[in-house]
């Protein structure tokens, strides 16, 4: 009888990019390109007689997906993790989808130095829980305005003096006249198992994270000889 299969999330955009050569050194190919498709639910190989398949999701919403269980695990970058908090198992650092989050803003703020303590900044962000955090960490009172994406664009229309964001190159911050502040943490993505899944399912998981465990070290190796 063929066993029951395993469903993989995927996040779209740039990490999916990444996500692929990982995917593909682990042996788990998507039978279609997933970089172009406009499906969702995409069939993948099958592995020691498990058939797998992958979504194709908002990189927010791939720890829905696996909390609920209707995926068995999923990839997710840090940053997002320690957002949203999910109940959730994460076995490994996939070390793909590298970049840093930050507190940045216009230059000449920014050099003015920190505001004064019990002072209110405004704060344009995602990450609410995050950044509330960090300014209570530092006694500083913030005022979050959350918005979904641009957030660089806050600061030069007055609508905040900080913004807590993700940054790789540097360029978008540059672009817009911005600079960092302070960084709060190192990302990268990681891979996460619904907890359930990891029980009932370990004879199929075990399995998958140790093909990707591999390929982690074969990617690191690789970039390490170029
Ligand atoms: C992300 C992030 C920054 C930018 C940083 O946005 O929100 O705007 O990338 O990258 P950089 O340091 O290499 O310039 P993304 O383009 O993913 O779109 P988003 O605004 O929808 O999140």
């Amino acid at each position: 009888m063929p066993k029951m299969g395993i469903t993989f999330a995927l996040a779209k955009g740039r990490i999916l990019q990444q996500t692929m050569p990982l995917l593909e050194q682990a042996g788990l190919v998507p039978s279609e390109d997933v970089l172009t498709t406009r499906k969702l639910m995409v069939d993948g190989p099958v592995v020691n007689g498990c058939p797998v398949r992958f979504l194709i999701i908002r990189a927010a919403d791939v720890c829905t997906y696996v909390m609920q269980g209707a995926a068995d695990m999923g990839i997710v970058g840090r940053d997002i993790l320690l957002e949203s908090r999910p109940d959730v198992f994460s076995p490994l650092d996939l070390e793909i989808g590298r970049c840093r989050l930050c507190i940045a803003g216009p230059e000449a703020l920014v050099r003015q130095g920190s505001p004064k303590r019990g002072s209110r900044i405004r704060v344009a962000t995602k990450y609410d829980y995050l950044t509330e955090q960090y300014y209570r960490s530092q006694g500083l009172q913030s005022e979050v305005i959350h918005l979904y994406g641009s957030m660089e664009l806050a600061p030069l229309v007055g609508m905040a003096e900080r913004i807590v964001d993700v940054v790789e190159t540097g360029s978008t911050l540059k672009a817009n006249g911005l600079i960092e502040e302070a960084t709060l943490f190192d990302i990268s993505s990681r891979l996460i198992v619904n907890p359930a899944s990891s029980v009932t399912r370990s004879d199929m998981i075990k399995p998958l994270i140790a093909r990707l465990r591999e390929a982690v070290v074969a990617q690191r190796t690789h970039r390490s000889e170029k």
